[in-house]
């Protein structure tokens, strides 16, 4: 049996198979944070797609904490409307594949992204892109007021009827911002203990108040690929350096963490790390064979550093008409123990089911030009402007005639 098909039990649960869709945020919902008909449709069909953990999007855990006005955000408000939404995907899901994929709900507090920035610390590359001033950083207070808001969206989505929720730490959100505070005086700031603090205690509130209900799992940066003291699991020269990352990882797995969605960079930086190119106008400083090394590298250590850690592999989107054949190599050489894809997902969300039916087509895969992240950026709703003919318009109205 292909690796991909093999289920995988963890925490009292099974995925069904190896693929994840991974976290892609459509900016597509209500400005209550309610699904949108957009993401309804994009998670139909993850749904539909046969993949065994379908990892949903960013969601803010406080209004001030979203990047935009459509980012999705469970409320009390709005939870029966996501009951509704998780327990038809798990419908889909059943009736046309026959599978209980696992749903994971990632929890975020946007930081210096969000609307309004809400910073770390001052930050003299981020801020060549986005300017802010010294009114932006966020106090000691505000940041001990946000374990209880992650507890709060935990126990709703427990309630919603997910499976499990992943406290984030990854691309310049707030929490991974923190961890690289270096420069940051008071609680937050400074010695390893200080910018890990809040992420862990998040982390650690989440777990005891959910218990052994649902999951809980986390999606980390770790290594920003951003100059020390500037970056997280970077060297003053802008080299790979994971000491600090292995001693989180230790810190959260001695907190009960056991699955890890594995990701690096900072995509509003440096997006070639995060998600190697093969087309499009943005010219990366370096190859993409280099930015899939890297990959390799870090998910290798992990895996032989933390043999019990469940590794989810990223930046697969890349290998295009490859991607089944790579992702079946990484899960051999035990690389990874899921393979993650994000814009391959969008692009052509059948692709797994089509590829166990036989019915793999080359040309509908994702070609990684990431004009889906132009639409981001462009405040859109974001989706694959290649394959998906709505986007595709977007993309021609409100990018490309900015060129
Ligand atoms: C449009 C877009 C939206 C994304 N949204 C999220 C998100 O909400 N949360 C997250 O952790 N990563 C997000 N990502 C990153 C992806 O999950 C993934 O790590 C990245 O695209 C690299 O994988 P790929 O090469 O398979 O696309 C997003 C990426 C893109 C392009």
């Amino acid at each position: 049996m292909s690796l991909i098909n093999k289920a995988l039990q963890f925490g009292g649960r099974t995925i069904p198979n190896r693929v994840v869709f991974q976290p892609m945020e459509g900016c597509d919902c209500q400005s209550d944070g309610t699904p949108g008909e957009l993401t309804v449709k994009k998670y139909e069909n993850a749904a539909r797609s046969g993949a065994g953990l379908i990892w949903m999007e960013a969601n803010a855990v406080c209004p001030e904490g979203r990047t935009n006005p459509g980012q999705m955000m469970l409320t009390e408000a709005n939870l029966s409307a996501f009951r509704g939404f998780v327990a038809s995907l798990k419908k889909i899901a059943k009736e046309e594949c026959g599978i209980e994929p696992i749903i994971i709900l990632q929890l975020t507090h946007s930081g210096r992204q969000s609307i309004v920035p809400m910073i770390a610390y001052r930050h003299p590359i981020y801020e060549e892109k986005r300017p802010v001033t010294d009114e932006n950083i966020v106090s000691d207070e505000y940041l001990d007021t946000l374990a209880p808001l992650y507890v709060r969206s935990a126990l709703l989505a427990k309630e919603a009827g997910f499976d499990g929720v992943d406290v984030k730490s990854c691309h310049g959100y707030l929490f991974q911002e923190l961890l690289s505070a270096f420069t940051r005086p008071g609680r937050y700031g400074g010695s390893f203990e200080n910018r890990t603090k809040l992420y862990l205690d998040c982390v650690k509130a989440v777990m005891d108040a959910v218990g052994n209900d649902i999951l809980v799992v986390t999606r980390l940066g770790v290594a920003d690929m951003v100059p020390k003291p500037y970056g997280f699991g970077t060297t003053e020269n802008n080299e790979l350096d994971l000491t600090e990352s292995d001693m989180l990882i230790e810190k959260l797995m001695e907190l009960g963490i056991r699955m890890l969605n594995v990701t690096i960079g900072n995509p509003y930086y440096n997006p070639h790390i995060n998600r190697p190119f093969r087309l499009g106008a943005y010219n990366p400083p370096e190859t993409a064979a280099e930015g899939l090394a890297r990959f390799i590298t870090v998910e290798s250590h992990l895996k032989e550093k933390f043999p019990e850690l469940v590794v989810i592999g990223s930046g697969l989107s890349y290998y295009r008409e490859d991607l089944m054949e790579k992702a079946e190599e990484q899960l051999a050489s035990g690389v990874c123990d899921l393979v993650g894809f994000g814009r391959g997902s969008i692009a052509y969300p059948m692709f797994y089911r089509d590829w166990l039916e036989g019915k793999f087509d080359p040309k509908k895969c994702c070609v990684a030009c990431s004009k889906c992240t132009a639409l981001m950026r462009n405040k859109c709703v974001s989706g694959c402007a290649v394959f998906n003919d709505y986007y595709k318009q977007l993309y021609k109205e409100k990018v490309a005639c900015k060129k």
